[in-house]
């Protein structure tokens, strides 16, 4: 494997004096073999930007050192999950996700709220609740209003509706639909717009790169919320993405994000190899190197947008152990631009490459 160092010319300081035949000194070139160390970060025209675990941040001081040096945006991975902040009627746990934000706020960086519905990682008190539509209505309304209002002025930004849409554009069956019927998803916009009117509002979803049906349902639901002057600020798209995907899904994707005049964020990127689920599969350099180049194209055509709507762009943890990727699937990947030792993969160059 190779990997992605710097290096600059040393110019006239750099040199060392030689002796010459004839006894006078001549300067003689020293190579060019200074290694700088890098900020992903620095090299990028928008904010980018990495979601991480707690645990890890924590207790592997190599990921808490790439995630400090490398990122200038941060979005809690599970932390900040209904389930994880909110796991018993009465009781709130703040300690991960405050973590978080205070580790993020001393270290300069902005901090992305994920997320305040969905229809997954719910606790069992949500899923079993049997109050009428009023109790599940203050349930829905308590549960984004204390969340948003306690990181009021420390979140830039929340997804506040995830994954509402099936693939077929469809709206999904979830526990929020069924006993609040469609329209819930208005209402949390609206909630969490009171209780943080500066919060920049996200809906995110997946499959906008391989799915025109569900575009076509996340635009209609755009529409709809700005002419009934819903808040939505932003379209969030997570890019959990195949490294064989095409650049014309990509930019179907990016096109019909930008179109909708919103804030766009690639919220969850990463380029997974193991299309077949093999088990024993070795990722080789030539699967980095299009893996590479489809993190280049993605950045590049996320680089044309209009500079207002980048948000930026998200990848989904940092080095490759990291990844949710491998147990999602049932079988091993390396989808991240960090490898399992948190050197930097062919994709962190292609990532610098398709933001110049
Ligand atoms: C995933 C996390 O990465 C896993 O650790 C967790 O077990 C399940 O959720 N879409 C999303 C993310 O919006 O919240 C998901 O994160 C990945 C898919």
């Amino acid at each position: 494997m190779i990997y992605f160092l710097l290096t600059v010319s040393f110019l006239s300081a750099c040199t060392k004096k030689g002796v010459t035949a004839s006894g006078g000194t001549t300067p003689i070139p020293v190579p060019p073999v200074v290694v700088i160390d890098t900020n992903l970060y620095k090299f990028m025209p928008f904010p980018m930007g990495a979601s991480v675990g707690i645990s890890l941040m924590k207790n592997n001081a190599k990921y808490s050192g790439v995630v400090t040096k490398e990122y200038i945006s941060i979005t809690a991975e599970n932390a900040m999950k209904f389930g994880a902040l909110h796991p018993s009627e009465t009781v709130y746990n703040w300690a991960d996700a405050d973590y978080l934000v205070a580790y993020a706020q001393a270290n300069g960086q902005r901090i992305h709220g994920h997320t305040l519905n969905w229809y997954q990682n719910l606790p069992a008190w949500v899923t079993n609740f049997s109050g009428d539509s009023i109790a599940w209505e203050k349930m829905l309304k308590g549960h984004i209003q204390t969340v948003v209002a306690r990181y009021k002025g420390k979140l830039a930004s929340w997804d506040v509706v995830n994954e509402y849409f099936n693939d077929d554009g469809t709206i999904r069956p979830s526990v929020w639909v069924k006993n609040l019927g469609p329209d819930y998803i208005a209402r949390c916009f609206q909630y969490a717009n009171q209780a943080d009117p500066d919060a920049i509002l996200f809906y995110n979803d997946y499959g906008h790169e391989y799915s025109s049906a569900k575009r076509t349902a996340i635009g209609n639901l755009i529409s709809s919320f700005k002419t009934r002057g819903i808040p939505i600020h932003g379209i969030g798209m997570q890019f959990h993405m195949t490294y064989t995907q095409t650049d014309a899904n990509i930019s179907a994707a990016i096109n019909f994000a930008a179109a909708t005049g919103l804030k766009v964020h690639i919220s969850e990127l990463d380029v997974r190899v193991n299309n077949n689920k093999v088990q024993g599969l070795v990722f080789t350099d030539a699967m980095a190197a299009q893996q590479a180049d489809r993190y280049k194209q993605v950045v590049k055509m996320y680089n044309t947008i209009p500079k207002a709507q980048q948000f930026g762009i998200t990848t989904w943890n940092v080095g490759d152990a990291d990844s949710w990727i491998p147990s999602w699937q049932g079988a091993p990947d390396w989808p991240l631009p960090f490898d399992a030792n948190y050197l930097r993969k062919p994709a962190y160059k292609a990532i610098i490459e398709g933001g110049k």
